[in-house]
């Protein structure tokens, strides 16, 4: 009897071990996925739509808050004085006024971060929003477009101006290029097609989709 009470006890206690090793492996921050009940906010900036595009095929898999960034003062109209503008702004570190306000950021456990490329760099406009809201403890999902040069250095921004944030893999894809006339060009069959690398890409960062999300009762 005494050597049964025994082993059970050498049993529950190596159960316990075991377990609380388990919880103490777990990956912490990058590798862990968002759960289905996570609060969702898409925060993107687009010119000529094609990042616009990204965030609404993102949204429609996803959920959650879509929310276009403007700025208090519109950029010009004419491409080459944008150029010009954003390059000052870029030299000078120069942040402009957000027009877009978001309530109670803090709610949000997830916020995917939309632009294009602008000189390489992430647009001012989307570092004025990293320096005015706090992404602290969030996951942050960058999504870029650009005119065939890459995203640059604007991931790097995001992750250095998020440090205390979980920012995981982003997607990039080519997107228009209005110095050669080209706008939106993410629709038609380059739409269906950009769409399902959206979907390869979210599942790949094992972000809960729609489909196999708890809909509310
Ligand atoms: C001011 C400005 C600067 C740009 N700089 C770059 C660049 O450095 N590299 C690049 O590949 N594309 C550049 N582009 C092109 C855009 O990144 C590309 O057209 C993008 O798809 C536009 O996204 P949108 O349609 O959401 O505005 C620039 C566009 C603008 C307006």
């Amino acid at each position: 009897m005494k050597n049964i009470i025994v082993r059970s006890l050498v049993m529950a206690t190596t159960i316990c071990l075991l377990s609380s090793c388990s919880t103490a492996q777990q990956p912490s921050g990058t590798t862990l996925p968002p759960t289905a009940d996570k609060k969702i906010l898409i925060v993107y900036l687009s010119r000529t739509n094609n990042t616009k595009a990204i965030a609404e095929f993102i949204h429609q898999k996803v959920g959650g808050t879509l929310v276009r960034l403007e700025v208090e003062k519109p950029y010009p109209e004419n491409y080459e004085a944008t150029v010009h503008q954003v390059a000052r702004e870029n030299e000078t570190g120069f942040l402009p006024q957000l027009k877009t306000k978001i309530d109670g950021i803090e709610k949000y456990d997830v916020v995917f971060l939309g632009f294009p490329t602008w000189g390489m760099q992430l647009p001012p406009p989307m570092k004025s929003f990293l320096s005015q809201y706090s992404l602290k403890g969030k996951t942050v999902i960058p999504f870029n477009t650009n005119a065939g040069y890459g995203e640059g250095s604007s991931f790097q921004t995001v992750r250095k101006l998020c440090p205390e944030s979980t920012v995981l893999e982003g997607f990039v894809t080519r997107g228009g290029s209005e110095r050669d006339g080209q706008y939106l060009v993410i629709k038609e069959a380059r739409a269906r097609e950009t769409q399902k690398e959206v979907e390869i890409w979210l599942r790949k960062i094992k972000i809960p989709l729609r489909e196999t999300r708890k809909m509310p009762e």
